[in-house]
């Protein structure tokens, strides 16, 4: 059975009084977790190296985006390799802002699921449709699209341990989720097509997202569907409380 996850990804929010007061008052709160889910909390990169001090944290770390490079004269970057080396095990890729504001294409995407492999973060791609997209009913060739360009060059055993978060854009930071079946409905043809190119068994290993104004309101129903994993959250995850809320929902126990 796989293992759900709850993702937080914080976007540029926060000082890093406010991340480590976060960081403490998760830690304090960790007897509230369930231990059948995994937690996952992506803050700004500044703060990592003081959010992995946190003594046995019950959350593992993630980057927002690293380089498709390793080192290397490239201005502001940072390395899969830099982030292994601190321990930070998952590095967001392909996140619908990346996409938009700073250009990032499938093929460029691909690169930086490779540097990923290459020094051991285990990638967390999104992927998701334009509202104007679903609204011509092209959600599904436009998901296909980055799924066939960023990942089908894969092997299948790094297949099966990405990590994939659908997150419409139409439903990222607007109070507006996909509903549930529009939810599970993507999340299946995600698993199909991931079968279709890298067998069945590969597959069913691997953990789907949704991502898009989840809170602590909608997220059991929405991690209630058969193909959801869990779940990518932004503004939710930024208070201590509504996280756990939402960790707990993905508990099926
Ligand atoms: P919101 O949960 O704020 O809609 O953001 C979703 C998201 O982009 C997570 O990566």
């Amino acid at each position: 059975m796989r293992k759900k996850i709850v993702a937080g990804n914080w976007k540029m929010n926060k000082t890093l009084r406010e991340a480590m007061d976060f960081a403490v008052s998760f830690q304090e709160r960790s007897d509230e977790l369930p231990g059948d889910v995994e937690v996952i909390i992506a803050p700004p990169s500044l703060y990592l190296a003081s959010m992995e001090m946190i003594k046995e944290p019950a959350y593992r770390l993630a980057s927002q985006n690293c380089s498709h490079h390793s080192y290397g004269a490239f201005t502001g970057e940072i390395s899969a390799a830099m982030l292994a080396d601190m321990n930070v095990g998952y590095s967001l890729v392909g996140h619908s802002e990346r996409r938009t504001y700073f250009h990032e294409t499938d093929e460029l995407l691909a690169k930086k699921l490779d540097a990923c492999f290459l020094h051991g973060v285990v990638p967390v791609f999104c992927c998701g449709e334009h509202l104007a997209e679903r609204e011509a009913k092209r959600h599904f060739v436009t998901v296909l699209h980055q799924l066939e360009h960023a990942l089908f060059h894969l092997s299948p055993s790094q297949m099966s341990r990405v990590i994939i978060a659908y997150e419409p854009v139409w439903a990222i930071g607007t109070g507006v989720t996909a509903s549930t079946e529009q939810a599970q409905e993507m999340h299946a043809f995600i698993r199909s097509s991931i079968a279709g190119h890298f067998g069945r068994e590969t597959a069913d290993a691997v953990r789907i997202l949704y991502g898009g104004s989840v809170n602590a309101s909608n997220s059991a129903e929405l991690f209630g569907c058969d193909d959801v994993d869990g779940g990518l959250v932004g503004g939710a995850s930024l208070k201590v409380g509504d996280f756990i809320t939402i960790v707990q929902s993905a508990s099926r126990g």
